[in-house]
């Protein structure tokens, strides 16, 4: 094995090493509603029971751009889906949105277009202190996450790994 060699496998397997602990300090992106996305006829109450929100986690809205919209409302204007004075819009047109959980208060999203009533409405409550090494929940988190997560983190990996590697070559 020439000296390069060698540290082109050290370097792999120091990404490697990086890959198995990155899921455990990374923040997970939540897809709302899972498979259904943001949609009317679909009950959010029943989907945030099923899951466990931690600070620094994202909320991501995927929905039909001519169909809905997103916007963060107070606690009363949530229970009477009123979408006059939203704390904030977070529509940006392309029906894609995020939202990141950066606050520990609770935080309450509806559609303005009808179907907050028939549900469409999410209530998220943070649950406090996570544990230190994030260990198994009680409710697993969705393979969904899981899939996102490996899709974002190898090709990561893999760019390190080669540009590490191109380094070390011309050394
Ligand atoms: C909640 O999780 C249970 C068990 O995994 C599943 O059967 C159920 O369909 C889930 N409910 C929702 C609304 O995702
Ligand atoms: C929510 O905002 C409305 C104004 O849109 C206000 O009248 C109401 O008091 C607020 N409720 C809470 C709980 O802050
Ligand atoms: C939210 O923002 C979008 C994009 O700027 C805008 O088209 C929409 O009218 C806004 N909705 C409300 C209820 O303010
Ligand atoms: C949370 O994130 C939003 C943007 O996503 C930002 O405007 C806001 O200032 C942040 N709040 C805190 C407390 O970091
Ligand atoms: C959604 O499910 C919750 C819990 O079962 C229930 O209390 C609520 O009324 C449902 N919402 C709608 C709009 O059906």
């Amino acid at each position: 094995m020439g000296r390069s060699k060698f540290a082109t496998a050290v370097a792999l397997a120091f990404c490697a090493t990086l890959l198995v602990m990155l899921p455990e300090v990374s923040a997970k992106r939540y897809i709302v509603g899972g498979n259904m996305g943001w949609t009317s006829n679909y009950n959010y109450t029943l989907w945030a029971g099923n899951q466990t929100f931690y600070l620094g986690d994202w909320l991501f809205f995927v929905y039909d751009r001519n169909q809905n919209d997103i916007l963060e409302v107070n606690k009363t204007n949530y229970e009477t889906c009123n979408a006059e004075h939203p704390v904030h819009n977070y529509t940006t047109g392309v029906g894609r949105d995020v939202v990141e959980l950066n606050v520990t208060h609770d935080r309450y999203f509806i559609s303005s277009k009808g179907s907050c009533y028939g549900g469409m409405k999410l209530h998220v409550h943070l649950t406090p202190i996570p544990p230190p090494p994030r260990a198994a929940p009680a409710k697993s988190y969705s393979s969904t996450i899981s899939v996102l997560r490996t899709q974002l983190v190898i090709p990561a990996v893999f760019t390190i790994a080669a540009i590490w590697d191109s380094l070390l070559l011309h050394v």
